[in-house]
This record gives structure tokens, sequence and C-alpha cells, in this order.
């Protein structure tokens, strides 16, 4: 019978319950890995796309536990750890791009991702195009030019909450022979990639997988004997590692994301609400409401959601008061990153970079990462910071 959800997070990555042993994979720290002759390392050695420790380089024990539990997540056949969720970004795309190729990227990713892009890419001779996330399938086929080899997704977009249409998007690229990738961070396990048509799959750890903001960790997962091959050869040829203690950790986070997310996404709900009934705010940016550009496909394509999303204020509020109602916020961190059990706040203004034209919103724009806190306390909070916006 095929497990639930919730028993294989519980399961995955370890050796079994009726195996002797702790419950936990071992944390393995090592570099060099010895061979009883040459014959048996040369015989290994032929054995990289596996998961066989030859050389520290390749993984441990405690980075295939945790490449085997990302992979359940996801939903996909084989997952490479990498040092940070950035990096998962950027080494498939160093995979699998060659000089002359074109890159399709959402005019709402991540902006390091759109910095790897103008300056690494275009040094080694790969262009890039930047589209409007809501594109239909027929204005996608539009994007394409013969040597287009990746269209890249991110779905909700960074700062801005788009939510793509990913399976109209990936029989587009299909149809052009190109891959698709997406940067599935917000929706990690409420969004299975490979139902919907992706080809790579990529998660910054660091956030709701780790959950605890005390690692940098990411996970690429491909769901082909194929992808796997460049992706892993990638990632070696790159020299990708991650410390297996993040890895450890990260595991430890696993376990528990289930009943974190859960919480997060409730909690979120409930103030993203709040905030959408408030006279000061224009629209609430977040994927379950009507507001959100894209809803409809988190309605379709979603099972469930974060605490992450995006509140716009009314065009009389500048972004000199939203900081003051930022800098009045006793309860919200103001710091990089999301996915932790703490409440976090930032302006967008500084981290909004648009080219096709997309994103234009009716006033300043807060990111709110709802954390683990009582609501009616985050709540009080908010109402005291509103109270200083309207000041300012
Ligand atoms: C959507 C998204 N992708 C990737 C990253 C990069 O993750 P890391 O901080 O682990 O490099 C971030 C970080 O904020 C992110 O928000």
């Amino acid at each position: 019978m095929a497990k639930k959800f919730e028993t294989r997070l519980v399961q995955s990555g370890r050796a079994g319950t009726k195996e002797y042993g702790f419950v936990n994979p071992k944390l393995v720290r090592g570099s060099t890995v010895l061979y009883p002759d040459i014959a048996t390392k040369q015989a290994l050695g032929k054995r990289y796309l596996e998961q066989v420790a030859l050389y520290g380089l390749n993984g441990t024990e405690t980075h295939f536990a945790l490449e085997r539990a990302v992979a359940e997540i996801e939903g996909g056949t084989h997952c490479q750890i990498v040092s940070s969720g950035l990096a998962a970004c950027t080494t498939p795309l160093l995979a699998y791009l060659k000089s002359g190729d074109h890159l399709l990227l959402p005019d709402s990713v991540y902006g390091p991702t759109r910095t790897f892009a103008e300056t690494l890419l275009a040094r080694f001779g790969v262009t890039t195009s930047y589209y409007d996330p809501m594109v239909n399938e027929a204005q996608a086929a539009g994007l394409f030019q013969p040597n287009t080899r990746v269209l890249f997704t991110e779905s909700p977009g960074s700062h801005t909450f788009e939510v793509q249409d990913i399976p109209a998007l990936a029989r587009v690229a299909h149809a052009h022979g190109a891959k698709l990738f997406m940067d599935n961070t917000w929706g990690i396990h409420h969004f299975q990639p490979f139902t919907h048509g992706v080809d790579v799959s990529i998660q910054a750890l660091t956030k709701y997988g780790g959950g605890h903001s005390d690692l940098i960790l990411g996970a690429v997962t491909v769901n082909s004997a194929a992808d796997w091959a460049w992706l892993r050869n990638g990632a070696l040829e790159l020299g990708q590692y991650a410390s297996p203690d993040d890895c450890w950790l990260a595991l430890r986070g696993l376990r528990t994301l289930n009943l974190r997310l859960k919480a997060h996404y409730a909690s979120g709900l409930a103030i993203a609400n709040w905030f959408a009934a408030r006279v000061e705010v224009a629209r609430v940016l977040h994927p379950a409401l009507p507001s959100c550009p894209g809803h409809e496909n988190f309605l379709r394509d979603f099972s469930g959601g974060c605490g992450l999303f995006g509140v716009v204020f009314k065009p009389e509020f500048s972004q000199k008061a939203v900081v003051a109602m930022i800098d009045a916020l006793q309860l919200f961190g103001i710091g990089a990153s999301w996915g932790g059990f703490e409440s976090l706040v930032l302006p967008t203004a500084y981290s909004i970079r648009r080219s096709a034209g997309s994103g234009v919103f009716e006033g300043a724009i807060a990111r709110f990462h709802i954390g683990l806190e009582d609501v009616g306390d985050l709540v009080a909070d908010l109402e005291q910071g509103l109270a200083a916006l309207r000041a300012a």
C-alpha cells in the first residue's frame, strides 16, 4: 500500500524500522575513503552516479540519507545536495547550458539568480531574456529562440508571489526541446514538481527544509536517469559540496516539516486575511488569496502553502512610512531568508529588479514571514506597526 506523505517523511533516509541500530543515520565526516586494493578502487570509481562512498567530495552516508529524503519529498528519482539554495539554482544551469545557448528567466526570479545570469553566464556566452511570470501558453511559445535550452520558473515569484502556470510552461518548453527548471522552495511538499511537467526542481533547504535558521543548504532533484547523469557530472565537475553537519541538521529538520508547514501556513493565512481587511492595505500577495496574481494556478496545483507573503500598501503610504512601520515592529526580525521558526519582515523595494515590464503594484510592498509565535501576539505587534506607518 502506498504510504502517505507524513509516514514517508518519518521513514525516508533511514535504515528502516526493523534494522538493528540508532534511529537516525550517522553523521559521517570525511575526506579520504580507504580501499583494500587498487582493483576495488577502480571498480567502485565507475559507480559515481550511485550513492557509493568514493571520496568525501562525492558525498557521505549523511549526504545520501538527506538526498533520499529530499527526492521522496519532491517526488523525483535522484537528488544532489549542494552548498546553498543559490548553488541549487546555479549548479544545474552551469551543468546544462553551454556557450551560445539562450535562457529564459521570469522577471520575478530571486535576485541573485538574475545576477548570476547577467554576470557569470553572460561571460560564458549564454544569453538571457526575461519574461512576465504570468505569460499564458501562447505568449510563452513566442519567447523561444532556436537556441533556448532552459525555461526557468520560480513559483510563486520572489517578493511578488506570482503563481506561474507550470504545466502550460512545461508543455511549451518540451515542444521546443528545452528543459523546465523550477525553484520550488516556497511550495516544498505542497507542489509536486514532476507531476506538473518539471524536469529539474530546486530547493533552498536553508528555508523550511532546515526550518531553524541555522544552516545554508540546497538540493536539486530530477526524475530521470538521463537528467541525473548531466546533473551529477556537473556537480562533481564543479566540486559542489555541503557540510555533513548541515546535512544532518537538515534531515533532523525535515522530520517535522509537515507539522511546521501546517502551522506556518495557518498562521500566515490568518495574518494575510487580517491585513486584507485593513484600510492601509491595497492588497495582499498571498497565493491562497484571490488578490495574488496566479491565484487560480495555486488552487489548481498546490495542496497547501507556507508562511511567506507580501503586503502592498495604499499609494498614500510612502516607502519611508513602510520603513517606519518595520522599525516599530518588536516581534518581527529584519533580515533576509525565511522558513525558520521566527517571524521576519523586509521592505521589498530594495529587492525588486524588473526588465520585462511586469511587477507594477499599487504602492510600497513589505514581505512577511510568519513564524511559530502566537498569532494574537503578532497581530498586536502589527497593530502598533501600522500606527507608526500612519504617523510617518
Ligand atoms: C526562492 C529562493 N531561492 C533560492 C534562495 C537562495 O537560498 P540560500 O540563501 O540558501 O542561498 C532563496 C533565498 O532567499 C530564495 O528565496
